[in-house]
């Protein structure tokens, strides 16, 4: 009896040292701009709840690497090993988006809907556009950060962006970049 007074004791103790090592490093700085879960409250930062693993992986090792120049996150991955950005994309990977909230305007939804079929991005990000692998999701993303990053690429990709996206907005304006983040962001 007295071994089992003193094994129980000892064993509570290892699971919870067990679950604090599945913990992702430095979580609560991410979630102090991405949001509780990964569902960003701030429409300049992109949510990652949902997000294809291999793509916040990719993103993280650019990122952490000053490859892909994130001024906001500068420093915030130093120090942090290749498995310990595996677990953090894990984690955001497994959490439920948050749908937004954001009223809709039918008629910059359909003009999205129509643009984004016709230009195939359904093909990469597949056609509900929840992304797979490096593609990113876009549904429930917020339409600033869409806006702002399509711009980008169009315009002035940075170090560490994919070309591939600059070739698949070529020739769109402005508005159609309103009205494709519009869409994506409240697609159903
Ligand atoms: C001070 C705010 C801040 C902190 C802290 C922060 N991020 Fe970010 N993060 C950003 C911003 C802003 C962007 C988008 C930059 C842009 O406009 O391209 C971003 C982009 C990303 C992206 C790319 C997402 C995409 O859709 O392109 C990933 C992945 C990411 N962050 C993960 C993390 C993780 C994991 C942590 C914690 C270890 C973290 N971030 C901490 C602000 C922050
Ligand atoms: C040939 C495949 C392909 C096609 C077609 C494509 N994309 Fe992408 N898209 C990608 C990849 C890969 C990335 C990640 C790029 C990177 O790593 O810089 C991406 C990134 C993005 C992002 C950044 C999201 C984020 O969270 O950082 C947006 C927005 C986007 N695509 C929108 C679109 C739209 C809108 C279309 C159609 C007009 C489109 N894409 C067509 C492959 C594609």
């Amino acid at each position: 009896m007295r071994f089992i007074h003193t094994l129980i004791p000892a064993l509570a103790l290892m699971l919870a040292m067990a679950a604090q090592a599945q913990q992702p490093q430095r979580l609560e700085l991410c979630v102090a701009c991405h949001g509780p879960q990964g569902n960003s409250q701030n429409p300049q930062f992109p949510s990652l709840a949902g997000q294809p693993k291999v793509f916040m992986e990719n993103q993280l090792v650019l990122i952490r690497e000053g490859l892909r120049d994130i001024p906001a996150m500068k420093g915030v991955l130093d120090g942090l090993k290749d498995a310990d950005l595996i677990v953090l994309a894990k984690y955001f990977s497994e959490q439920v988006p948050v749908p937004l909230s954001t009223p809709v305007d039918a008629e910059r939804y359909e003009r999205g809907k129509v643009l984004a079929r016709s230009m195939l991005c359904g093909t990469c990000h597949l056609p509900d556009y929840k992304g797979r692998e490096q593609m990113p999701r876009l549904a429930g993303q917020h339409e600033t950060f869409l806006r702002a990053v399509m711009e980008e690429y169009r315009d002035k990709p940075g170090p560490g962006r994919d070309t591939v996206m600059t070739n698949a907005l070529g020739g769109l304006n402005n508005q159609h970049l309103d009205d494709l983040a519009h869409f994506l962001a409240h697609v159903k």
